[in-house]
């Protein structure tokens, strides 16, 4: 038995590094070599493991799946008013066009007619009330896509409705006191009456406010659901939805059916950011509910510019603020109201709007500081979840507070941000009360200010200023703090099932979905980690209500930190069981048992993981397990805002440069550097192409993306690529530096790696302020823009001109006083 130790090397001439896919050559960093020599699996790039398929357009999304013999395609027809009241609806009109099958209103529900994940008030199909421009009236089923659409598009003709006055602004909701969740405030004070005495007695103060408009998650695969009816009064639903078990239980409510009838089922999305996690339910419910009442398949497939007018997106918020500083920059008290434009049903909007009043300390301690957030009631589309959840529009007030405060004293902006970054003692306590343990921003960004050359960069961009007087340009450094965890404690739980086969394969579900973000890819490395295992024995299958029950969306970033723990449980408990088997065969005891390589080693002897494996089938030990995760540490009280909501925070920053036309308001980003804390990455190629998407995705945002609703009739103007400009490849700053800094989370995450697909969103607010800093240069600095995001060309013009404006109005005063 007792045979020389032999080490656990790769067997010679393997190539088991090339990844999850077959056939891919090894195309590994070089750095990455001597990890993946140990047998490390995570902290290694493994390329995504659909990264060969989506390349050669293998990889199947809803539409690609074959459709089944008899499936019939469904089409939306949307109100044509903002607001109204529904009388009736010509559906025999409907019915007589060429191919259409059937014509389903909400009449036709036979269980509830609702899709709302968290409020009953979403209606599937419009019912006594017409909402908004594009609400879904009705369902045609047609036996083509084409027909169904065609007919659906007569929408104006067959709808008869008294139109009622609209609201679209939140600011006209606001001043009506039209909200969809009850408004929320949070106040810390010293002592009381401390807030408004600091405001009072501070020796500076500003006040004013800010815009930030909303956002189109613009995911590439549009809203898709197919249903197809199963045996025994069964429903199967292949659906692009981050969160599989919610349209499960949508589309059980809507059949008046029981969970266990529904399956529902997602193998990848073409993106969600967050525009799937709930609002792929009226899709869902849309397709099963025809499917069922037909008795045939039913597909829903959105075309972009319907996708555009029935779904929400990022909501946009209305600023005002009240702040008072010392002659450092200090914030000495601040108080800050939040209106968000809910759309016209709450949605998300409350979850929203507390992750937005939890991020609006960002980086900073606020000693005296009170926050207030209304989600309006809007005649428009009901927004939703995007990319950051609410925590970037939170953090940009924040952030654009900073910047004027920084301008009014004539100090540089980084030098203020510093002076509030929170510390240590009594200044590392956020507003809502969970302390702040884990900050590494000092040192990140000056490590990041060093490496970008940040102040030597500031003098050559005013030099440059000094001496061109069209173009002028801009630099700003701003710093991300993002709290990872559901704010609602009882989300943060996952489920995985782990299945080894005879010949040592591996399959592994999970609850989370596969959005383009590399989960699967993750989940299968801790997977394979776990067990010893090359990435190709291991193999994620698609989100499964069947396979992992009672899921949680996959969002707040908290995908890998569930999944992955979820997985890695249920590989610990098949690898202690092979690792018992082999002890006793073996002479060891089973802590001693090694495996990598595909290999297992002990007692002295090494043989194939497949081998071990046949001995256990043979034994009669249990190859497959299930695992669960729960995140500990965390509550959170509704009512006061008060709590640990945050299992930990993710920090970054960002030093953008940008030049700035100012006589077409044009403006291009030159460079931006980038250092950014993912933990220890789990997977630092993927990492790093979240940090990259997501910076792109937030430049969109503030400086291209703008949405215009008619002020009249509440048609969204801008539904389609035409009218609403995203960033392409063409507006990534030529020089793009993007760096993980290293730092294992003080938290016992998954192998210590932190959450990376919400928090880097943030980063580009540099961008902004960048262009903030060269249109405040027209002023040589004496006027403090006042920009609003999206800083489109239009935005900076007529910031440009406000600036000039201020300088006229100081130049008039002291020629005056001059005078006098
Ligand atoms: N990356 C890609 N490629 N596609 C997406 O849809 N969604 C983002 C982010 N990164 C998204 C993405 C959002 S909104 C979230 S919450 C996270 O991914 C969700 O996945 P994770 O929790 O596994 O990071
Ligand atoms: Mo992401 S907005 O939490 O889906």
């Amino acid at each position: 038995m007792n045979k020389p130790a032999q080490p656990l090397a790769p067997p010679p001439g393997a190539t088991e590094t090339a990844g999850f896919g077959r056939g891919l050559p090894p195309s590994w960093p070089e750095a990455e070599w001597p990890a993946l020599r140990d047998g490390r699996r995570v902290g290694v790039s493994a390329p995504h493991e659909s990264a060969h398929l989506h390349v050669r357009g293998q990889a199947p999304y809803t539409d690609d799946v074959p459709e089944l013999a008899g499936t019939l395609h469904a089409a939306l027809g949307l109100s044509p008013l903002a607001h109204g009241r529904l009388l009736d609806l010509d559906a025999a009109r409907l019915r007589a066009l060429p191919g259409v099958v059937d014509v389903l209103t909400a009449a036709d529900i036979p269980g509830v007619n609702d899709c709302g994940p968290v409020v009953r008030d979403d209606p599937i199909l419009a019912e006594g009330t017409l909402r908004h421009v594009g609400q879904p009236v009705f369902l045609v089923v047609a036996t083509t896509r084409e027909l169904a659409r065609r007919a659906a598009a007569r929408a104006a003709e067959v709808v008869h409705a008294e139109p009622l006055p609209a609201v679209l602004t939140a600011r006209a909701a606001h001043a009506q006191g039209q909200y969809v969740v009850p408004s929320m405030h949070l106040k810390r004070e010293s002592a009381p009456g401390a807030l408004d005495a600091a405001l009072r007695a501070a020796p500076h103060r500003l006040r004013g406010s800010l815009q930030v408009g909303g956002q189109e998650q613009f995911y590439l695969e549009g809203q898709i659901a197919y249903a197809m009816p199963a045996e025994n009064a069964g429903m199967r639903v292949l659906c692009s939805t981050q969160h599989p078990s919610e349209m499960q239980h949508a589309v059980a409510r809507a059949l008046g059916w029981m969970d266990h009838q529904v399956q529902v089922e997602c193998r990848r999305m073409g993106g969600g950011f967050g525009g799937k996690e709930s609002q792929s339910g009226l899709f869902a419910c849309a397709a099963a509910v025809a499917a069922n009442k037909l008795g045939r398949p039913v597909k829903l497939r959105l075309d972009r510019d319907d996708d555009f007018l029935v779904t929400g997106r990022r909501h946009g918020f209305d600023f005002d603020f009240d702040v008072a500083f010392d002659d450092a920059g200090r914030i000495l008290a601040y108080d800050v109201t939040l209106i968000a434009n809910a759309g016209h049903s709450a949605d998300l909007s409350a979850a929203v709007m507390t992750r937005a009043i939890c991020h609006v300390d960002n980086a900073y301690w606020l000693p005296e500081v009170a926050i207030h957030g209304h989600s309006a009631r809007t005649n428009t589309q009901s927004n939703t979840a995007f990319r950051g959840f609410g925590g970037p529009q939170g953090a940009l007030v924040t952030e654009f507070v900073l910047d004027s405060i920084a301008r009014r004293l004539g100090l540089d902006a980084l030098d203020v941000r510093r002076a509030n970054f929170y510390g240590v003692g009594q200044r590392h306590v956020t507003p809502y009360g969970q302390g702040v343990t884990d900050n590494v921003l000092h040192e990140l960004v000056e490590q990041l200010a060093h490496g970008s050359r940040y102040a030597a960069r500031r003098a050559e961009v005013a030099a440059f200023n000094a001496r061109s007087p069209v173009l002028k340009k801009g630099l700003a450094l701003t710093p991300v703090k993002f709290g990872i965890s559901f704010n609602v404690p009882h989300l943060n739980q996952a489920g995985a099932l782990v299945h080894i086969y005879t010949d040592g394969s591996v399959l592994v579900n999970h609850g989370g979905t596969e959005m383009g973000q590399g989960l699967n890819t993750k989940v299968a490395q801790v997977v394979a980690h776990e067990l010893g295992l090359d990435f190709a024995q291991v193999r994620c299958t698609a989100a499964d209500t069947h396979k992992v029950a009672n899921t949680s969306a996959t969002a707040a970033s908290t995908g890998a930190d569930l999944n992955g723990m979820a997985a890695q449980d249920a590989a610990r408990t098949l690898r202690q069981r092979l690792a018992g088997l082999a002890g006793e065969r073996y002479g060891c005891r089973p802590e001693a048992v090694r495996f990598a390589h595909g290999r297992v080693e002990a007692g002295g002897t090494v043989l194939p993981f497949a081998e071990l494996v046949r001995q256990a089938y043979l034994a009669r030990v249990q190859l497959w397990s299930d695992g669960f995760y729960t995140t500990p540490d965390l509550h959170w009280d509704a009512q006061t805002l008060q709590g640990h909501p945050f299992y930990y925070f993710a920090y970054g920053a960002a030093v953008s440069e940008v030049v700035v036309d100012t006589l077409t308001g044009e403006c291009r980003v030159l460079r931006a550097d980038v250092l950014h804390d993912a933990g220890r990455a789990l997977n630092p190629a993927l990492d790093i192409g979240q940090i990259e998407g997501a910076f792109i995705q937030g430049m969109g945002w503030l400086t291209m993306e703008e949405l215009v609703w008619h002020p009249q009739s509440g048609l969204l103007l801008t539904h389609a690529p035409s009218t609403y400009k995203i960033p392409t490849a063409n507006d990534c700053p030529p020089d793009l530096r993007v760096r993980l800094f290293d730092n294992p989370n003080a938290q016992p995450t998954v192998h210590r790696s932190k959450a990376v697909g919400e928090p880097p969103l943030l980063l580009p607010f540099s961008v902004l302020l960048a262009i903030r800093d060269a249109i405040s240069a027209v002023g040589e600095h004496r006027v403090d823009p006042p920009l609003r995001a999206s800083a489109t060309a239009e935005a900076i013009l007529d910031a440009i001109e406000a600036v000039r404006a201020g300088v006229a109005a100081t130049e008039a005063v002291a020629s005056a006083t001059v005078a006098a």
